[in-house]
């Protein structure tokens, strides 16, 4: 059974543009979002092997520590030529410095490597994994994936992380070249496309909208 959440919701992150992109995505459900940094919450590791296994132990620590219903997302790429990594390492790969620069650059050595060149062969999918966790230990949770294939050279300046590499399926215009509204925007501004937006779109259909 699902359950509906009501009133004050913990967003468990630390980062500013998640948290910023939760709090819209939320709003028009009338949930007033806290955040787990704004809270003084410590953050826990990410010891999980799954997007799922990650994103449960991020609002099970923040559920337990703040006695409230806690939501969090993990999210990354993951390359079919490349056994789906970089995966849940999607972050690592981009170093201490955040260099998505080099991670696409390494990934594209990496499919160069086994010959990857025609389209077919550079399938790859966004995942994003949500997940919103209740004090008393009751989880509900969700994922939705994006599909589409790596371009060389990147496109686009929109964006973070890997998006100027990744054309997203049924579109000649990379999510690097997109508008964030575009890109994460629900209909009818928004085209919906992302992997975080799917998910969100089911979330809301189990735990938030009626
Ligand atoms: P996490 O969800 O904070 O663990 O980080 C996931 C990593 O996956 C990010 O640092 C990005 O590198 C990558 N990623 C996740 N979603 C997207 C996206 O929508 N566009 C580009 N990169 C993404």
């Amino acid at each position: 059974m699902h359950r509906r959440i009501t009133g004050q919701l913990v967003i468990a992150t630390h980062n500013p543009g998640k948290l910023a992109e939760m709090r819209e995505l939320l709003a028009p459900y009338g949930i007033q979002a806290v955040s787990a940094g704004e809270l003084g919450l410590g953050e826990p590791e990410e010891t999980g092997d799954t997007f799922q296994a990650n994103a449960r132990i991020k609002a099970e620590a923040a559920a337990q520590a703040a006695k409230l219903p806690a939501f969090a997302d993990d999210s990354g790429l993951a390359v079919e030529a490349l056994d789906g990594a970089p995966g849940i390492y999607s972050a690592r790969w981009a170093g201490p410095n955040k260099d998505f620069g080099a991670a696409m650059a390494q990934i594209e050595r990496l499919l160069q490597e086994r010959g990857a060149t025609t389209p077919a062969q550079r399938k790859a999918h966004f995942v994003s994994a949500l997940c919103v966790a209740w004090p008393d230990g009751h989880v509900d949770d969700v994922e939705a994936r994006a599909d589409g294939t790596l371009v060389w050279p990147p496109r686009g300046t929109a964006g973070f992380g890997y998006d100027p590499m990744f054309l997203p399926d049924g579109f000649d215009r990379t999510f690097g070249e997109m508008t964030s509204i575009e890109k994460h925007g629900l209909p009818p501004l928004g085209l919906g496309l992302s992997h975080r937006a799917k998910a969100f779109v089911k979330l809301a259909e189990i735990c938030l909208a009626g």
